[in-house]
């Protein structure tokens, strides 16, 4: 594929590199950093009854902005964190939540939304952050991925006429290159959401940890309600809610099962 048709390379050039940041990976990690993340990661359980306590304030926050930190693609950021903290709420979530112990006790509810709807909102901001109100223009090729290629990726309307161009495009542009495949139906955009909203979750949960503090994520929920209860526009998704707190000892119901690693780790 010649460098001009991949838009991924060109940005990269166009970019360079920058200078190696002290905070960053690397080689004192594994001494410094590694025993802590094996804690909070081998630490984490789902945890289904708690002692009804809130996190402190200060910690919650932390723990919801450690989760913004999570990657997404195209930088888009397409998830909002609803901290459910009015108690009202709070007791129609639990009862959203199918009224499972996780969701009555534990302190803290955090509903994790998927929200593709806003790419383009999210979009225009993220240009706005990067350039400085339009101070600094990007470089002609990243200027053009966030101008032109990531509107034609994710560009959608009611009577699917971008997916179908979209299908067709990739289809023929498949046939002679590596070619991204989607999103070319809705139900692309909604795996989308949920991935972001996921990989959030997950950043939530292990900080959660990391700070001290058990968790259970949700599935087992009333989207509909949860949406209505919201106030969520109707393109917005409910992914997962994240009960979180002090567990108790009876919450944790037994010991971890996996999967022999060999069918979920395949080396090829
Ligand atoms: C997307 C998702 C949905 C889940 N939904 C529920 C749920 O509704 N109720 C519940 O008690 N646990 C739920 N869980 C927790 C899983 O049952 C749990 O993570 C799994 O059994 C592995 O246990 P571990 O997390 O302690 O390793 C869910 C987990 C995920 C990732």
């Amino acid at each position: 594929m010649s460098k001009s048709s991949n838009p991924l390379l060109n940005m990269t050039e166009a970019l360079g590199h920058v200078e190696f940041q002290e905070g960053r990976p690397n080689e004192s990690f594994e001494s410094t950093s590694l025993p802590g993340f094996k804690l909070a990661l081998e630490g984490r359980r789902a945890i289904r009854e708690y002692d009804h306590q809130p996190i402190p304030e200060n910690i919650m926050r932390d723990c919801l902005s450690d989760a913004t930190l999570a990657p997404s693609s195209s930088n888009l950021q397409t998830y909002e964190l609803y901290w459910v903290r009015d108690p009202d709420k709070k007791e129609l979530l639990a009862q959203a939540c199918l009224g499972q112990p996780a969701s009555t006790s534990a302190g803290e509810l955090i509903v994790i939304v998927a929200r593709v709807d806003l790419w383009k909102i999210n979009l225009e901001k993220v240009i706005d952050i990067m350039t400085q109100g339009g101070a600094n223009p990007l470089p002609g090729p990243v200027d053009d991925y966030y101008h032109k290629i990531v509107p034609m990726i994710m560009k959608n309307d009611v009577f699917g006429i971008n997916n179908l161009i979209r299908r067709a495009i990739y289809w023929f542009k498949g046939q002679s290159e590596p070619t991204i495949r989607t999103p070319v139906n809705q139900c692309d955009h909604r795996i989308y959401g949920h991935i972001q909203s996921s990989l959030v979750a997950q950043t939530l949960m292990l900080s959660l940890a990391a700070h001290g503090y058990e968790s259970c994520p949700m599935g087992g929920m009333d989207k509909l309600r949860i949406g209505k209860m919201l106030n969520l526009p109707r393109k917005a998704e409910v992914s997962m809610v994240i009960a979180a707190g002090r567990g108790k000892p009876e919450g944790l119901y037994g010991s971890r099962v996996r999967l022999p690693e060999s069918d979920l780790v395949k080396v090829v």
